[in-house]
């Protein structure tokens, strides 16, 4: 008999219905959904414009091979898009999600290179506390020992930088010298390496299931963005979690005015209503790859015609519902409602948040930030008992040490209502409970 793989619940929830911020399962039980899946769901669940955008598509043409065809939907997406990217003029290659997306910018970064008469440069620089994806590539880029230890003897081709994590910085002089240090770093790493050897720079601008909407400072990255360019180095913005509103601006590049090369994006580019993601690219730079004819890349559901159909609706119903204002003004009600609900609980070491994307840390002991053991379970506690409040939180650990340190990960869907907000906090409240302390 052939079963489904299991996750990690023993017995999990059967969810039988979707609509707006809840989920509810087989027995009737209902859960608000805190963080869209893995923050995914920006538009809510069960919103009929998107699903007429996607069966119309369906209806018209559900397929045809990108090899030799193009569709309006292709065509208007991309256009659409160029609205909102902080890039000039961009192209864009729709993948099926955010790892297909990070492998796509690493190729693509290369066969730049190549093009140039540049073949040596093929090393990608990232940094440590922040997540890539799965396959791979993007897995060499990540920095999660739980998700990479077992495929190490594969890895080991990405040259690293020190984490930008404020809450745990380890800069001596900090919080005064952080800039400095995380840039004679990078200067560092590029001599070290040689600059003529490094392709790509990938980073996520606000950090997700790693460390938890960690960022950096403007100035970091006027610095940052000087040095990679003067030393012909792309930098390949991660937006796969952060981007599409998530952080209260379109992408959350647009924070600090970093212009990359090549952007990311994933998740809530279709509000997972389809396995969409796709890579932008600047003008200048993807015109080099296309003439070169080097890049030879694509997947059976790269540039599809419905998933562009589905980007799109995801797009217009942002625009007319104007939910990059939403995500910024109700962040800043969610960060309150959490900070009133549990901010002085002895054993919530920081709330972060920007836009409607939040991070709980939670500790042992607050003062020295030291994490509980991994091997209590801390957040697992914590996220099934806020299943049994009714509210699903997403959790990430590791982000102390490698192994050590938890976060509960939070990002709403845009239309909730403060109501719901203030809901949702509260029932975190009453998971994260009195009783941890260590
Ligand atoms: C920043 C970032 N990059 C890449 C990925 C990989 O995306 P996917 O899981 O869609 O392959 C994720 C997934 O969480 C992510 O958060």
């Amino acid at each position: 008999m052939a079963r489904l793989f299991p996750n990690s619940f023993a017995a999990p929830a059967k969810i039988a219905r979707a609509d707006g911020v809840y989920l509810t399962d087989t027995t009737g039980k209902k859960y608000m959904d805190a963080s869209g899946g893995a923050i995914a769901v920006s538009l809510g669940h069960n919103d009929s414009d998107i699903i007429d955008a996607l069966d119309a598509q369906e209806r018209s043409v559900a397929y045809a091979s990108r090899s030799v065809f193009t569709s309006q939907s292709l065509e208007d997406y991309a256009a659409e898009l160029g609205t909102v990217l902080p890039m000039e003029s961009p192209y864009i290659f729709t993948v099926s999600g955010g790892s297909e997306g990070v492998e796509t910018a690493f190729k693509m970064a290369r066969a730049y290179h190549v093009a140039r008469g540049e073949d040596s440069r093929h090393k990608i620089i990232s940094r440590r506390g922040e997540y890539h994806g799965a396959t791979r590539g993007a897995l060499d880029a990540t920095d999660r020992p739980t998700y990479d230890r077992l495929y190490r003897p594969w890895l080991g081709q990405t040259a690293r930088l020190p984490a930008y994590f404020e809450y745990r910085c380890e800069v001596p002089t900090h919080p005064q010298g952080c800039d400095d240090y995380h840039v004679a770093a990078l200067e560092e790493l590029i001599a070290r390496e040689g600059a003529e050897t490094i392709a790509a720079f990938v980073f996520e601008p606000v950090t997700g299931a790693t460390t938890g909407v960690a960022c950096a400072t403007q100035s970091y990255w006027l610095r940052a963005q000087e040095i990679c360019r003067r030393n012909g180095i792309l930098l390949i913005a991660d937006e796969v979690m952060c981007g599409h509103g998530r952080t209260g601006e379109w992408f959350a590049c647009d924070h600090w005015d970093i212009r990359p090369d090549l952007l990311v994006a994933g998740k809530a580019a279709s509000s997972a209503y389809w396995p969409l993601g796709f890579v932008a690219v600047a003008e200048s730079v993807g015109r080099v790859i296309h003439e070169s004819g080097l890049f030879v890349h694509g997947f059976t559901h790269s540039q599809s015609v419905v998933g562009a159909a589905v980007g799109l609706a995801v797009l217009k119903k942002m625009k007319q519902l104007d939910l990059v204002t939403a995500s910024a003004t109700k962040g800043k009600f969610f960060a309150d409602a959490l900070t009133a609900t549990f901010g002085d609980h002895p054993n919530v070491g920081d709330i972060r948040a920007l836009g409607l994307f939040a991070a709980v840390e939670i500790v042992a002991d607050k003062e020295s930030k030291t994490p509980f053991p991994r091997s209590a379970y801390v957040v697992e506690g914590i996220q099934q008992r806020a299943l049994e409040h009714g509210v699903y939180v997403y959790t990430s650990v590791g982000m102390a040490d490698g192994t050590n340190g938890e976060i509960i990960l939070m990002g709403p869907a845009f239309i909730a209502t403060e109501e719901e907000l203030g809901e949702m906090a509260s029932r975190l409240g009453r998971a994260i409970g009195t009783e941890l302390l260590a």
